[in-house]
């Protein structure tokens, strides 16, 4: 597989309040979030040159940064704006978002009270690669061994950078059985999520979907129980137990980066995209473009 190194690439980062080309954003070695995880970050997906939702994205990354103790020094609009100015800078028409902040080099060891917190944002180009009809088809997911932590172990209310160790150790491992991506369990044995979406199933025409209350409550989460409704489906959401999967009948994941991607596989049991998750599938595509079509109209 020929790779496009992410340190080796044409156009700018917005670094520090500024646009610095892209084989220049670098930072220290001696960098805190490096070594002690101070680092919490966002991914937001651009359609047509506008990202959906995008101040959502940019409320949860300042949230995320205050649950780990520190404030970043640019406001929600004017990272807002940073975003917009990067997707004009990169002509960026169906991309996506990477803002990240983290605590800087002023001092190496836990404690960190002096450090400058620092935010960069990146941009690249992600197409849409697959039709609906195509992810139709759906993954195959093997269940982790590691799990999702409660929220007195760990800062589970943000998108910080250490939560997802255990988010690689489990991609890799189902990877490596040829896997698509891993399930994971909570601290208590409930089905939690995947390693980068959120998690529903499908049973006699009604959806299920675990209660988020030690990972993320993600966006698309919200946005897609919100087209539910729409549609007059019931949810439930609530503790779901590992015993209940023979029951399902469809299972889909959300987020930002996989949009809604059927599930075809968890370990032993099998699934398949009925009329609830195509639906929901293609209105959550509609939604995205529509937004992204109505916000170019717009300027
Ligand atoms: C661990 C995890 N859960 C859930 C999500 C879904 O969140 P969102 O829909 O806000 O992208 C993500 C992606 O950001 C994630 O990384």
């Amino acid at each position: 597989m020929s790779l496009l190194p992410y340190d080796d690439r044409d156009g700018v980062i917005w670094f520090d309040g500024e646009f610095v080309p892209w084989r220049e954003a670098k930072l220290h070695v001696l960098s805190h979030g490096l070594h002690y995880a101070s680092c919490v970050f966002e991914g937001e997906r651009v359609y047509n040159g506008h990202t959906f939702k995008l101040t959502p994205h940019t409320e949860r990354l300042h949230h995320s940064a205050k649950v780990l103790g520190f404030e970043i020094p640019y406001s929600v609009a004017e990272i807002d704006e940073a975003c917009r100015g990067l997707i004009r800078e990169n002509k960026l028409v169906d991309g996506y978002i990477r803002p990240v902040a983290w605590r800087g080099s002023e001092m190496m060891g836990v404690s960190a009270q002096q450090s400058k917190i620092h935010l960069a944002i990146a941009s690249w180009e992600w197409p849409a690669y697959f039709s609906p009809e195509a992810r139709m088809e759906g993954i195959r997911m093997k269940i982790s061994p590691w799990r999702r932590p409660g929220p007195d172990t760990a800062p589970t209310d943000s998108k910080a950078a250490g939560l997802y160790m255990i988010c690689t150790l489990s991609k890799h491992m189902a990877e490596a059985e040829g896997y698509n991506d891993a399930l994971m369990f909570d601290y208590r044995g409930r089905i939690a999520e995947a390693t980068g979406a959120n998690i529903f199933f499908v049973r006699d025409g009604e959806l299920h979907t675990p209660d988020p209350d030690c990972f993320l409550n993600g966006i698309t989460r919200r946005t897609v129980m919100d087209l539910a409704r729409k549609r007059g489906y019931v949810i439930h959401e609530r503790a779901i137990m590992p015993d209940e999967l023979p029951s399902f009948s469809e299972a889909f994941i959300v987020g930002t980066a996989v949009e809604v991607t059927p599930v075809r596989e968890i370990d032993e049991h099998r699934f398949k995209a009925g009329e609830m998750t195509v639906n929901l599938l293609k209105d959550y595509d509609a939604l995205v473009r529509e937004a992204g079509a109505q916000s170019a109209a717009a300027e």
